[in-house]
């Protein structure tokens, strides 16, 4: 196991803004996290550093149970905008596998059983770039399924599917969790975030403002801003409306 992961005072810059601001949290063997926040909160940077496409400016990524292994290779995501080969749908899941070195031999199968679990054995030899939205977030998880990660991050899995699918990719994720590999996703589905969600990590303008085992956060959230999240009001827009009572716009003459 590369868990525990521990984030240790990372902030991320670009271009001198800070993205991600003094973050610290460990994610533990175990628990699905949730993370939670309005867009542009920072969840898919966040994902990102974790899963080490991108570095920190400061702090550190840690792995603490590595122990010498390369974590990259007991990891995997799902990108909010998966990227499908000019390929078959097969051939996408077994490209997968042999990034990861396994032998054309025992990839066969592989392949097989990740299609079969997502549901998808009947399109395997469909090009992958003609599948529907939800068929592509399918066969993005397949591709994943199929290295056995020890950590999974999924960023927006359902982010435009409809309910159906949706369900259908709630379904393979329970799958995967169950399997034992550890779940770390966003959604702004917040009736998603409870059903799949032991824990919820709240993160606003890149901070991280709370995190909270799910039915503590979704009954009693401590932070305020958390509280207005789960109330359906967006953030921006309060703080827009807060400055224009403090500096009312100048009205044009006609
Ligand atoms: N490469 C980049 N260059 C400049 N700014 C960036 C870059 N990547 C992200 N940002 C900014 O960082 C902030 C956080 O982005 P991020 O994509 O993590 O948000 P998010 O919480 O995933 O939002 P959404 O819910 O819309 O997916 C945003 O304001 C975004 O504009
Ligand atoms: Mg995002």
């Amino acid at each position: 196991m590369i868990l525990p992961l521990t984030i240790q005072d990372v902030s991320f810059e670009i271009g001198g803004i800070r993205l991600i601001k003094d973050l610290n949290c460990t994610l533990e063997a175990g628990p699905r996290t949730m993370i939670l926040g309005a867009n542009g909160a920072g969840k898919s940077l966040f994902l990102r550093l974790c899963h080490g496409l991108i570095r920190p400016t400061t702090g550190r990524v840690l792995w603490q149970g590595a122990k010498g292994r390369d974590p990259a290779d007991a990891q995997a995501m799902v990108f909010q905008r998966p990227v499908m080969l000019r390929r078959s749908v097969a051939a996408n899941v077994d490209y997968a596998l042999k990034l990861r070195g396994m032998a054309a031999a025992e990839r066969r199968a592989a392949v097989e059983d990740a299609l079969g679990h997502t549901g998808l054995r009947r399109l395997a030899d469909n090009p992958a770039r003609v599948l529907s939205v939800g068929e592509q977030q399918k066969l993005a998880l397949a591709r994943a399924w199929a290295l056995q990660p020890e950590v999974l991050f999924l960023d927006e899995p359902t982010a435009s599917l409809d309910p159906a699918a949706t369900h259908a990719v709630e379904q393979i994720i329970n799958a995967i969790d169950a399997a034992g590999t550890r779940i770390v996703m966003t959604t702004h589905d917040l009736g998603q975030a409870r059903r799949l969600g032991d824990e919820v990590m709240f993160l606003n303008r890149g901070r991280l403002l709370e995190k909270a085992l799910a039915e503590r956060f979704f009954s009693e959230p401590e932070n305020d801003l958390a509280q207005a999240f789960l109330k359906g009001e967006l953030l921006w827009w309060q703080r827009g409306r807060d400055n224009l009572k403090r500096n009312p716009p100048k009205q044009r003459r006609q």
